[in-house]
């Protein structure tokens, strides 16, 4: 009988695979589904201190390769958010809480009140390949202040999401390491843009946005590779998994879970689609658990 139970960063999830933060995770009934439909735990839509409205339509669009979004970080604003944390936790699966700011006051703020609140653990959003706040993700300083201040003010995990678009990641990796993170989500989008060929013209109103899907799966997986082995902590990988074999090949780089954020695309069935692959993966080859195969790729 094989194990999928995995604790990350004290954290225990009854499987490896999450939902990532995105348009799912706005409210609590909806983050209650996805649990109920398997995910083994829940990453919020990123909160802000105060209600952002997001940038106008178009705020996605849908490539050969994935999708393109900038929605702008839309979400209702901490202080409405706070209530919908006890209906997510309906769910029976953790809640983390991504948490988004501009300033370092902010996510702390934003940081205490999720944790009043109940959430399980935080997600420091520093990586939004196209909005100011993204811009921190992309500054070790900055991003040192962040994960330092708020791990210096709550008690519950705090993992860093960061982004690919840097020159390189284990810079990033290591300081958010330094400053206290817990374990590190890799990876937030690519940017990215699309042209509408008809009109001459961006199609996605903020110009720019952020490529999701298969496309960015080699990069992502190229990036959880590489934190592996800069850091100690838990990695999280997230970028283009559809299928079990693509979660396979995230914990072979290093990954001890994975989100799921286009995959959803398919329906909510595909959590219970890649815990069930990964199991009968670890049956037939004879491992008893998702960490005998987290980093094996860089056994060779
Ligand atoms: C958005 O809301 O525009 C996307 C958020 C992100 O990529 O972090």
């Amino acid at each position: 009988m094989v194990s999928l139970s995995v604790d990350i960063a004290g954290i225990h999830l009854r499987n490896p695979t999450m939902l990532a933060s995105g348009v799912l995770g706005i409210s609590g009934k909806l983050l209650r589904k996805v649990a109920m439909a398997g995910a083994g735990a829940v990453v919020t839509k990123s909160i802000s201190l105060h209600p952002r409205s997001g940038y106008l339509n178009p705020t996605i669009v849908k490539v050969d390769c994935g999708f393109i979004n900038a929605m702008g970080l839309p979400n209702p604003g901490v202080d409405y958010f706070v209530k919908e944390v006890a209906i997510a936790k309906e769910g029976g699966a953790p809640v983390i809480g991504s948490v988004v700011g501009e300033q370092v006051e902010e996510f702390v703020e934003v940081a205490l009140k999720l944790e009043k609140a109940g959430i399980d653990a935080l997600e420091l959003n520093v990586s939004c390949p196209h909005a100011r706040a993204g811009l921190i993700g992309q500054s070790p300083e900055l991003t040192y202040q962040i994960v330092k201040a708020v791990k210096g003010a709550v008690n519950i995990p705090v993992f860093v999401k960061l982004t690919p678009n840097v020159t390189d990641i284990t810079e990033i990796a290591k300081v958010a390491v330094d400053a206290g993170a817990d374990a590190i989500t890799a990876i937030n989008t690519v940017k990215a843009m699309y042209i509408n060929i008809e009109i001459g013209k961006p199609v996605l109103n903020n110009v720019f946005g952020g490529l999701s899907g298969p496309a960015i799966k080699p990069i992502a997986v190229r990036c959880v590779y590489e934190i592996y082995r800069a850091v100690n902590v838990p990695i999280v990988g997230v970028g283009g998994i559809c299928k079990w074999q693509d979660a396979v090949e995230f914990f072979m780089a290093g990954a001890s879970a994975v989100q799921i954020g286009s995959g959803i695309a398919k329906g909510l069935s595909i959590f219970r689609e890649i815990t069930k692959g990964l199991e009968d993966f670890l049956e037939k080859s004879g491992y008893k658990r998702i960490s005998d195969i987290v980093g094996l790729a860089h056994k060779v």
